[in-house]
């Protein structure tokens, strides 16, 4: 291993794009559909990983919602998500901002608060455990109704004190923001923070809907922003963080070679960018290897490094204290 692959390893780390439901490995859907009695279309965790051969983004999201299709009890959402911490703690993750997808659930049957209060165990569980600090943040599945949306949003008021903020993700295609503005002006009054993909597969429209229209406070993807010099420009000057996800792009959405991987040009622009795994079980890694990959191919330097790991820091949804905090232990492994 490089000096700077092992100076990666070690760095400490915060994530700020990860879907739980995208952090089920084979081995564990085996697992729980034995648990559960659920019958799975694929023999063996060989064959699970063959599957996952996507050229698009409806690709992945078909083969997703039927993996989570194992999740049943509470106890399987804790296993889920320590299954997580417990790998990404070997990473050195320090902090995480878990998304879920309820409706990817409740739709199912499975109540809202069975998922939620798996979760949030495990996450509480797992700061104790692991040292890893965390937040979550419900996703509204676009291409579902508005009306949808807001049966879910209602669904998470008594749970308030257990999520932080609301995201946007599914289907991007003909499924703009703007599609959810009433919900995200209704999310806002209740306190949440506000997140959404856009510009993963999606025109740079779409993102400037998202910050123009939803208001919010971070930008998932954001990629195909840089096809708008304005809309770059605009990126820079409100020093928004983008929640980039390297590995994904690789896998989803037409970076077809690393190297050509725009994360170079958003860090030459002045976009405050993080390296994050989006659904790690199905992309072929955690955020350690998302870091390494763009790294390797986009040959950067160890200043770069430390400018993504401050980045994902200053872009968390933590109060003062807590940046701090982080701050000082990325200070300290620095020193
Ligand atoms: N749900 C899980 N991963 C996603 C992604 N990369 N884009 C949109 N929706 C998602
Ligand atoms: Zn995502």
């Amino acid at each position: 291993m490089t000096n700077l692959a092992q100076f990666v390893e070690a760095l400490p780390k915060v994530e700020l794009h990860l879907h739980i439901e995208g952090s089920l490995e084979p081995e564990l859907m085996f697992e729980l559909a034995k648990r559960n009695n659920v019958d799975l279309p694929f023999k063996s965790v060989e064959e699970v990983r063959a599957a996952y051969q996507f050229t698009e983004l409806q690709d992945f999201l078909d083969i997703y919602y039927q993996g989570m299709g194992v999740l049943q009890t509470e106890q399987d959402f804790y296993d889920l998500t320590d299954a997580y911490l417990k790998k990404v703690h070997s990473q050195n993750v320090i902090h995480t901002e878990v998304f879920f997808d309820p409706q990817g659930h409740t739709d199912r049957g499975i109540p809202f608060e069975t998922v939620i209060n798996g979760i949030t165990r495990a996450l509480n569980d797992g700061n104790e455990k692991y040292g890893i600090s965390s937040h979550v943040i419900m996703c509204f599945l676009r291409h579902l109704s508005e009306e949808a949306a807001f049966e879910t949003l209602e669904q998470a008021l008594p749970y308030k004190d257990q999520i932080l903020g609301v995201g946007l993700d599914s289907s991007e295609m003909g499924h703009p923001p703007s599609k959810f503005a009433r919900v995200f002006a209704r999310a806002k009054e209740e306190g949440f923070k506000l997140v959404a993909h856009a510009g993963e597969e999606g025109p740079p429209e779409y993102v400037i809907e998202a910050l123009d229209i939803l208001k919010i406070d971070r930008l998932d993807h954001g990629n195909r922003s840089l096809e708008d010099a304005a809309l770059t420009q605009r990126l820079k000057e409100i020093q928004i963080a983008l929640t980039v996800c390297p590995l994904s792009n690789y896998k989803l959405a037409g970076v077809t070679d690393m190297t050509k991987h725009p994360l170079r040009q958003m860090l030459q622009s002045g976009l405050k960018a993080t390296i994050n795994s989006d659904d790690p079980a199905y992309f072929g890694g955690y955020i350690t290897e998302n870091y390494l990959a763009v790294v390797e191919a986009l040959d950067l330097s160890k200043d770069d490094i430390i400018t993504l790991a401050r980045n994902g820091i200053a872009a968390t949804f933590c109060d003062t204290d807590q940046k701090v905090a982080l701050s000082k232990k990325l200070d300290q492994y620095l020193q």
